[in-house]
C-alpha cells in the first residue's frame, strides 16, 4: 500500500539560504541510503514550501523521488487575473508543483476560508491537473463537546459539492479524484501543541472519513487519509501501525531532515 509523508513548511524557513540548506540535508540523507528503493516506492515524500520558495524547491527536487506542493492556491482563477496577492493553480504548476494543500486550519482561521472558496480552489486545482490535499479537523472546544464527526461531515460537504459540479462530467472525475485527492485529518488542537489523539481515535475518524466519501462516490476506491498534528520521530511508528492511517502531514518536525525522514521511515 502506498503511504504519503508530506512536509508542510508553513511560513518557514526565513531565507532562501536556509531553504537550500534544509533541502540539501534531506536529499543528501536520502542519497546516503536512509530509505532504500523499496521504502522509497512505498512512501511518497512531498514538500510544501511557502509560495516564494516553491520554484527553488521544485527545481532542486527534479530528478529526485520527492514531489513539491503549494500550500494554497487562488480561489478566483485557475490561470491569470487581477487578484493582488494571489497565486493561481497555473502559476504553482509553472513553478513545478504537482499538488497543493487546501483548507489548512491556519487558512480557515486567519483567512476565513470557507467551503465555498474551497470548492473554487478544488476546481482550479483539478482543472490544472494538480492534486489537492484537503485538510479538515475539529477545534479543541469541538473535540471536548464530542462534535468531531459533525464538524468533519460539514467540512467534507465540499467534496459532495465538487461531485455535483458540471465540471465533474468534463474531467473524468472518478479517475481524477482517485489520483488527485488526499484528505488530511488535522485536529486543530493537536497542531503544534505536542498533544495528540490516541491512534484508536485517529483510526476511527479516518474510517469515518473514508466511508463518508464513499457514500458520495461509491465507485471510487477508498480515499487516502493522512493524519497531521504533532507527528514526530517518536510517535510516527504508532500512527504508521494503523491500517487506517495512510501517512502523515507534518509541520514542525518537517523542518529538520532527521525527524522528517525518521517519520518517512516509519511509514515505509
Ligand atoms: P505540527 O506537525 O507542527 O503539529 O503541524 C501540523 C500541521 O499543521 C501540518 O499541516
Amino acid at each position: 500500500m502506498q503511504t504519503w509523508v508530506i512536509g508542510n513548511w508553513k511560513q518557514n524557513p526565513a531565507t532562501k539560504r536556509e531553504v537550500e540548506a534544509l533541502l540539501e540535508d534531506i536529499v543528501a540523507t536520502i542519497d546516503s541510503g536512509l530509505l532504500d528503493s523499496d521504502h522509497k516506492s512505498r512512501c511518497q515524500l512531498m514538500l510544501a514550501p511557502s509560495c516564494i520558495h516553491l520554484a527553488t524547491v521544485s527545481s532542486r527536487l527534479q530528478n529526485t523521488s520527492i514531489l513539491s506542493a503549494a500550500q494554497d492556491i487562488s480561489a478566483h482563477s485557475a490561470t491569470v487575473g487581477a487578484y493582488t496577492g494571489d497565486c493561481s493553480a497555473q502559476q504553482v504548476v509553472d513553478a513545478g508543483a504537482a499538488w497543493t494543500i487546501l483548507g489548512h486550519s491556519e487558512r480557515r482561521q486567519y483567512h476565513q476560508e470557507s467551503n465555498d472558496s474551497l470548492l473554487q480552489k478544488l476546481i482550479c486545482a483539478l482543472s490544472q491537473n494538480i492534486g489537492a490535499v484537503l485538510c479538515i479537523g475539529e477545534t479543541q472546544a469541538q473535540y471536548d463537546s464530542e462534535q468531531t464527526i459533525e464538524v468533519i461531515n460539514e467540512q467534507l460537504q465540499v467534496i459532495k459539492s465538487l461531485l455535483e459540479q458540471p465540471l465533474s462530467q468534463q474531467l473524468d472525475l472518478k479517475h481524477t479524484l482517485t489520483e488527485r485527492l488526499i484528505i488530511a485529518y488535522e485536529p486543530v488542537w493537536a497542531i503544534g501543541t505536542g498533544k495528540v489523539p490516541t491512534v484508536a481515535e485517529v483510526s476511527a475518524t479516518h474510517e469515518h472519513i473514508k466511508q463518508e466519501i464513499a457514500r458520495f462516490a461509491p465507485d471510487l476506491p477508498l480515499v487516502t487519509v493522512l493524519y497531521g498534528g504533532s507527528v514526530n520521530a517518536n510517535n510516527a511508528d504508532s500512527f504508521a501501525a494503523s491500517s487506517m492511517i495512510d501517512g502523515a502531514l507534518v509541520g514542525g518536525a518537517s523542518l529538520k531532515a532527521e525527524s522528517f525522514l525518521a517519520i518517512a521511515a516509519a511509514f515505509s
